[in-house]
């Protein structure tokens, strides 16, 4: 075959299979949809795996994102500092409260997380939060930007990384709370979902009254009789997740340390083709400060290639291909948010995401290794 007739190589694959459909299944003919034991299951499975004494499941990451930086504080006219090299979400989640995203830097050419230096630079007596997002897979240096928070909460992203460490800690048990994303292209899905984590129980309850417009009581408990009334201690949101996908929540988290141990396989193999292709550069290669889950596989192209260029060769060839991300700050709706970024504006025209997901073979990764040396000759 050849590669016009061979299947494309996609850039992420779920790992959703029998069982999830089953456990699918069986919540739809049990009749019970809305939050309820399986979301409660599925919490209390997920804090265990992070290490935090609670964990909060909602619709998605951004409003876990909302939710988190609300709970700590934030407010209309506060700062919170993010990375500009992440997904709109995480500074959308921001302007969402009225507060304005101050953008950090990422470290170096090597290192793709918030530079606990910029942070330091960029803090001012308006900053109330500090958002570092764990991009990649690969945990921001977290304990070093909380040093340069200075008391500013942190709101950790976590949408890449379940099951990353930091040292032996794992990412969303390292700042006040942790936002996850089960988004289908993300290491664990829901098709759509998310997660909170918290080491404080206060947070706990403010963020488990917030995901449900601040009633006291549940639908499931009323159903059950254990109550008949509510009150709205707050004000809040319809952020809840529902039973389906806790189902299928609880089986992928299951799934998802032999996962992320398939993903690191092939980044493995990914360093063995590539490390010493001329003038591509392979960021994390000297980071070390825990496990990555390997969420995304991203490479440096050459200063000055066209990048539109390499992508359709890669695309003629089947291969799939992305950006994470065209940084946040320069995109319109973020139009004259300050954004002195050196090494953010250097290393993303240059950045490419190739595919990687627990179940591409060997062979299908070595074509895109020959596909990407191919188009780099050219
Ligand atoms: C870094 C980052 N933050 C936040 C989000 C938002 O997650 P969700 O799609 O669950 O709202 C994503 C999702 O793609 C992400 O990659």
């Amino acid at each position: 075959m050849t590669a016009a007739t061979l299947p494309m190589i996609t850039l992420s694959e779920t790992t959703l299979g029998e069982e999830e459909a089953q456990a699918a299944a069986a919540v739809v003919r049990s009749g019970w949809l809305t939050q309820g034991e399986r979301v409660a299951a599925f919490e209390r499975a997920f804090a265990e795996m992070v290490g935090t004494p609670h964990a909060i499941a909602v619709a998605n990451c951004t409003v876990a994102l909302e939710l988190a930086l609300e709970a700590v504080g934030v407010r209309a006219g506060d700062e919170v500092i993010v990375p500009a090299l992440t997904f709109v979400a995480t500074a959308n989640a921001v302007r969402r409260l009225g507060a304005v995203p101050v953008f950090a830097d990422v470290t170096s050419e090597d290192d793709l997380t918030m530079s606990p230096q910029d942070v330091a630079r960029k803090r001012t007596k308006k900053t109330r939060a500090v958002c570092p997002v764990h991009y990649a897979g690969w945990a921001a240096d977290v304990d070093a930007i909380a040093r340069a928070a200075d008391g500013a909460a942190i709101v950790e992203d976590c949408a890449h990384s379940p099951g990353a460490t930091l040292g032996r800690r794992a990412c969303g048990a390292l700042g006040a709370v942790g936002a996850f994303s089960f988004f289908s292209n993300k290491n664990m899905t829901t098709g759509e979902g998310g997660m909170l984590t918290t080491h404080d129980e206060a947070l706990a309850s403010s963020l488990r009254l917030a995901r449900a417009h601040g009633m006291t009581t549940s639908t499931l408990d009323r159903h059950r009789g254990h109550a008949y009334t509510y009150d709205v201690a707050r004000v809040g949101t319809n952020a809840r997740m529902d039973e389906i996908r806790a189902a299928i929540g609880a089986i992928q988290l299951r799934k998802l340390p032999a996962n992320n141990a398939l993903r690191a396989e092939r980044v493995r193999w990914y360093r063995e083709r590539l490390s010493s292709v001329d003038g591509l550069e392979l960021p994390f290669s000297h980071v070390s400060r825990g496990e990555s889950v390997d969420h995304l596989f991203v490479v440096l192209l050459p200063p000055g290639r066209d990048r539109g260029a390499v992508m359709s060769a890669l695309r003629a060839d089947g291969v799939q291909s992305s950006i994470h991300y065209p940084p946040t700050h320069t995109f319109k709706a973020y139009e004259g948010f300050e954004a002195i970024l050196p090494v953010t504006d250097r290393v993303t025209p240059r950045l490419l995401t190739l595919p990687l997901h627990p179940t591409l073979e060997r062979a299908q990764l070595d074509r895109v290794c020959d596909a990407l040396v191919r188009a780099l000759a050219r």
